[in-house]
C-alpha cells in the first residue's frame, strides 16, 4: 500500500516536474530586461536632401557599443546598413524617413518599384547583417513613406500598377528593417510607419528584442506586416503597440526553425492578428505570448499552413488574452490559401489557450487535415460571446470553454 503511495507520488510528481520544465521552455531562454539607450558616438542635425551618405559614414565610423544619434528634424535617405555592434538612435522629435526612389533600393535588375513573379528586386530600408549587439533606439520615427509617390512614377509603393498577368503580381518594394545572421539585436521604443512591405523581419537572429516600440500604419496597406520573426530564436517582443495592414506579429520558419519566443504585453489594433506561419516548414515552438489585447484585427491568434508549406507546431501558449471585434478570434488552419497544395505534412500539436477572453462574437475555426494526425489543442479559462460560430474538422481539442463573456472592454488583459 506504501510502495503504491510512494509510486503515485513520484509520478506525479514527474508529470509536474516535465510539465513545469516544458512550460520553462516555452519561451525566450534569456533574461531580458528593458533596454538602455547606448551612448553616443555622434550626433547628426537635419539639413535638407539626401542624407544616407551622412548618416552611414557616422554609422561606419562609430565605436562598437555605441549609437549614432539622429538628434532633431526630418532626415531623408536611401538606404542604410547598421554594422555589427553599433546602433542607431532616432531623438524625440527626429524623424528619419526612406526616400521613396526605387533606384537607390534596386538590386540591379531595375525592378524595383514594379511588379513580377518574385518580387525580390528591392533592398530593404535599414540592413543589419552578420551583426552582434546592434540596435534601433529612441522616441523618434522612422517613416518608410509607403504611400508617397515614388520619383519617375505616378503611384506610391502600396499602389503599384496590377501588371495585367496573374503570374507577375508580386510588388517590388522595400521592407523597412531586415535583419539577418545576427546577434543579440535590440529595437526599443522607436515608433516605425508607412513601410512599404513588412517593417521587421529577421532571418536567423538568435536573441533579439523588440521592446517599447510603436507600429502605426494605415490598415488598407497590404503585405505591411509589423514584426516576423523567421527562423530565429530567443525572441521577445514586448511592451509594443501594433496597428498594420497585414499580421501584427508573425512567426516563420521558411530556412530554420523557429524557437523560444516570447511575445509578452503588446497591444494590437488594426492587422491580421498574432500569427505562426504561414511559412512554417522548419517548425515552430516553445512560443509564449502572454498579456496580448486585441482591438480590430481581422484574426485574433492564429496558426497557418497547408500541404505546401507544412511543418510542425508545437508547444504554443496563450495566456491572458483578451480581444474586442476580431472576426476570427482563434483560427488553426491547415489548409491557408486554400489553392496551396504539396506533399508535405502540417501538425499542429501542443496548444493551450489559457484565460482568454472575447468580448464580441466571431468565427472559431480548427481545421485540421485528417483524424491521424488532428490538431491537438486544450482550452483552459476561454470565455467566448454567446452567439459566436464554432468549426471544427480533425482537431481534438479537450478542456472547457463557455459562451459566457461580459463586459466591453479589455483592459490590460492581464499585462503586467
Ligand atoms: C538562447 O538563450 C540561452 C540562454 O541565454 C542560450 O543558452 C542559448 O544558447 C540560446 N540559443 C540560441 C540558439 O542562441
Ligand atoms: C535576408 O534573409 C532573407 C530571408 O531569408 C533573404 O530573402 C534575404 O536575401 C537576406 N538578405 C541578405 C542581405 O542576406
Amino acid at each position: 500500500m506504501k510502495m503504491k503511495m510512494q509510486f503515485s507520488v513520484l509520478c506525479t510528481a514527474a508529470v509536474v516536474v516535465f510539465l513545469s520544465l516544458h512550460a520553462v521552455q516555452a519561451k525566450d531562454l534569456r533574461t531580458v530586461t528593458e533596454p538602455k539607450n547606448p551612448a553616443t558616438c555622434a550626433s547628426l542635425k537635419a539639413t535638407s536632401g539626401d542624407e544616407s551618405k551622412t548618416i552611414q559614414a557616422a554609422l561606419n565610423s562609430c565605436a562598437k557599443g555605441k549609437a549614432v544619434e539622429l538628434s532633431s528634424g526630418t532626415f531623408s535617405s536611401g538606404p542604410l546598413t547598421i554594422p555589427s555592434g553599433v546602433s542607431l538612435l532616432v531623438n524625440k522629435g527626429a524623424v528619419l524617413k526612406a526616400l521613396p526612389n526605387p533606384a537607390l533600393y534596386d538590386l540591379g535588375a531595375k525592378t524595383c518599384g514594379t511588379r513580377d513573379d518574385v518580387g525580390v528586386g528591392c533592398k530593404p530600408f535599414i540592413t543589419i547583417h552578420g551583426a552582434t549587439g546592434s540596435g534601433i533606439y529612441g522616441q523618434g520615427i522612422i517613416d518608410g513613406q509607403g504611400g508617397e509617390t515614388m520619383t519617375g512614377h505616378k503611384e506610391s509603393w502600396w499602389k503599384i500598377p496590377e501588371s495585367g498577368d496573374s503570374a507577375k503580381e508580386n510588388q517590388n518594394v522595400p521592407r523597412l528593417i531586415q535583419i539577418n545572421d545576427s546577434a543579440d539585436i535590440t529595437l526599443y521604443q522607436i515608433t516605425l510607419k508607412n513601410s512599404p512591405l513588412y517593417h521587421v523581419a529577421t532571418s536567423k537572429t538568435n536573441g533579439f528584442t523588440v521592446w517599447g516600440i510603436t507600429i502605426d500604419t494605415p490598415s488598407s496597406s497590404h503585405n505591411t506586416d509589423g514584426v516576423d520573426p523567421m527562423g530565429s530564436q530567443n525572441v521577445t517582443i514586448a511592451h509594443c503597440r501594433i496597428s498594420t495592414g497585414d499580421d501584427n506579429v508573425a512567426i516563420k520558419a521558411i530556412t530554420a526553425p523557429s524557437r523560444h519566443i516570447s511575445v509578452l504585453n503588446n497591444h494590437f489594433g488594426a492587422g491580421h492578428g498574432m500569427s505562426i506561419g504561414s511559412e512554417i516548414t522548419y517548425g515552430g515552438s516553445d512560443i509564449t505570448v502572454s498579456g496580448l489585447t486585441l482591438d480590430g484585427t481581422t484574426n485574433g491568434l492564429r496558426i497557418k499552413s497547408n500541404t505546401f508549406r507544412g511543418g510542425l507546431v508545437s508547444g504554443v501558449t496563450y495566456t491572458n488574452v483578451c480581444m474586442r471585434n476580431v472576426e476570427h478570434p482563434i483560427i488553426l488552419d491547415m489548409e491557408y490559401g486554400h489553392h496551396v497544395t504539396g506533399n508535405l505534412t502540417p501538425e499542429f500539436r501542443d496548444i493551450a489557450f489559457n484565460n482568454v477572453k472575447v468580448l464580441t462574437t466571431g468565427t472559431y475555426t480548427f481545421d485540421g487535415l485528417s483524424d491521424s494526425r488532428p490538431i491537438q489543442a486544450t482550452m483552459n479559462d476561454v470565455h467566448i460571446k454567446k452567439g459566436s460560430k464554432w468549426v471544427t474538422s480533425h482537431a481534438k481539442l479537450s478542456g472547457t470553454w463557455a459562451e459566457d463573456a461580459t463586459g466591453t472592454a479589455c483592459g490590460n488583459a492581464g499585462n503586467v
